[in-house]
């Protein structure tokens, strides 16, 4: 995971970091106005940033996929890389066939999906053997769950790893981000942006970013 050069890249994205109400570059807009979705062009900005500096070998793995907007941007571009997307789609009107519907729409490649909890799946063996280069957690957000969210990526993370978090502005997530970071040395927090509780609802709830086994 090239670390550095996401770093270094984010804010060039935008005209005015944070502060700007989209990217420059407009290319994920249709996608955050036509599938229904829980976040703004400025995350999925970000993801895509993100997806673009894993390594060769390395997987964006995406907790949270709902009707696909946010792995789809992650993706945009991107399609060499590696992509797994975990749901167990019993969010509202969530569904694979509709996260299929619209990555055909968009005209990106299916990537693997895997339905069903994210910690039974983990459990069962399902990432085994991936080295995850991103790791995104956009799922059940209690304390308990959030910790465990990051907790469960620990032994599949390659050096360098992004662990990028949504709805960070909530008490709770909050809390649990700095309860984690506090109990695990190997991460750093690179990156806090706030959202709308906090005065930039073009970053959704806001989003945290931490490096593993940062240098
Ligand atoms: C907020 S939505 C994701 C939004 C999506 N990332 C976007 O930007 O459009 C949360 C999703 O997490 C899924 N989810 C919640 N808990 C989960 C779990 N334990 N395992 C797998 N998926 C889960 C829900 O089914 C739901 O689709």
């Amino acid at each position: 995971m090239d670390t550095d050069r996401f770093l270094r890249e984010l804010p060039a994205l935008f005209e005015d970091f944070p502060a700007s109400e989209h990217p420059r570059d407009r290319l994920l807009a249709p996608i955050a106005d036509e599938i229904e979705n829980l976040a703004r062009e400025n995350n999925f900005a970000l993801l895509n940033l993100a997806a673009s500096c894993l390594g060769p070998d390395e997987a964006y793995v995406e907790v949270g996929v709902f009707h696909g907007a946010s792995l789809i941007s992650a993706m945009l571009g991107n399609e060499g890389g590696r992509f797994i997307g975990i749901d167990s789609f019993d969010f509202r009107d969530a569904s694979l066939e509709k996260v299929e519907q619209n990555l055909e729409r968009f005209g990106v490649p299916r990537p693997e999906l895997l339905v069903g909890d994210v910690f039974e799946l983990i459990g069962d063996g399902k990432l085994n053997g991936v080295s995850v280069g991103t790791w995104y957690y956009d799922a059940l957000h209690t304390y308990e769950a959030q910790l465990d969210g990051l907790r469960i990526a620990e032994p599949f993370l390659a050096p360098g790893a992004l662990l990028i978090v949504d709805d960070t502005d909530w008490e709770q997530v909050g809390r649990a981000m700095d309860d984690y970071l506090a109990a695990q040395p190997r991460a750093r927090r690179v990156l806090t942006i706030e959202g709308k509780d906090r005065g930039h609802p073009q970053w959704w709830e806001g989003m945290q970013v931490l490096v593993w086994n940062a240098r």
